[in-house]
């Protein structure tokens, strides 16, 4: 399950239950436990109350962060942050983060250097040492290095209280922003050019051969035979007609 998404919360802005109980928590345990702690060292009360007060912190917020903060980082903010590095939803947390994280390293490292103090001024005494040689123990930059944890705890924790308040858009004008980039959608190729189609060349219908009689050799020679007859037979006639045209001139004479 992930429980930056599920179950919802109680506050009706649409946030997950843990990061409406983390708001909460932050406005009115942790941020004030912050100052208690700062106020504890003022008062002498190093040892056990603002010791155990500040590891306490540290680590709830480091639990608060891995589950929720992480997550909500990764899911939404690491993705969209490159393209919308101006979106006041995706930019308030990454200076949250970058404010927060040496933050919490810093007072890790406060954490483990005081009960690395713990151990060895215990050690030291159990040896039978002198205060003057457990000094040698101590961890000296303790106090401005938790001054500026501190500074920057509380700068982190309003920042991310801004952040809720921006992502969840209780801030009236305070959406994401800019419109979410269009999701990239492959590039529309021009079809493929195609040959036109042309239509095949229209060629005369193949007509069969005209079907012509088979030539009759008897036939034929019939035929040349009546041709001869004919022209002999006209020829006489003409022979005929002129022997009758020259008598006829003669007896007119
Ligand atoms: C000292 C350390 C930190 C403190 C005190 C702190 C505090 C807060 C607070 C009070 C909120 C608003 C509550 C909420 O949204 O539920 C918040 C939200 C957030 N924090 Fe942090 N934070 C710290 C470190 C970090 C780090 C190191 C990151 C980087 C990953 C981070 C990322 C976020 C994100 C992304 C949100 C928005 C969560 C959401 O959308 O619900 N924080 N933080």
């Amino acid at each position: 399950m992930n429980l930056y998404l599920e179950p919802p919360g109680f506050l009706g802005t649409g946030a997950s239950l843990l990061a409406d109980l983390t708001l909460i928590f932050y406005i009115l345990l942790i941020a004030p436990a912050m100052l208690i702690g700062f106020w504890l060292a003022r008062r002498g009360r190093h040892r056990p109350a603002h010791r155990n007060l500040m590891i306490a912190v540290t680590a709830i917020n480091w639990v608060l962060i891995i589950f929720l903060m992480l997550v909500a980082y990764r899911f939404d903010v690491a993705g969209n942050f490159p393209n919308q590095p101006t979106a006041p939803r995706y930019l308030l947390p990454v200076l949250h983060a970058l404010l927060g994280l040496p933050a919490q390293l810093l007072a890790t490292y406060i954490v483990v250097r005081m009960l690395i103090e713990d151990v060895r001024v215990a050690q030291g005494k159990r040896r039978g040492e002198p205060v003057t040689q457990l000094r040698r123990y101590w961890f000296k930059q303790a106090k401005p290095a938790m001054q500026i944890t501190l500074g920057l705890w509380l700068a982190t924790a309003a920042l991310g209280v801004i952040t809720y308040l921006v992502r969840y858009e209780v801030l009236p004008g305070s959406a994401s922003g800019e419109a979410a980039p269009p999701v990239a959608t492959p590039e529309v190729q021009p079809p493929v050019g195609t040959a036109e189609v042309v239509p095949p060349v229209e060629t005369p219908e193949v007509q069969p051969p005209v079907a012509t009689p088979e030539l009759d050799e008897d036939a034929a020679e019939d035929a040349i035979r009546a041709a001869e007859r004919s022209a002999r037979d006209a020829t006489r006639t003409a022979e005929e007609a002129a022997e009758d045209a020259t008598r006829a001139a003669e007896d007119h004479d």
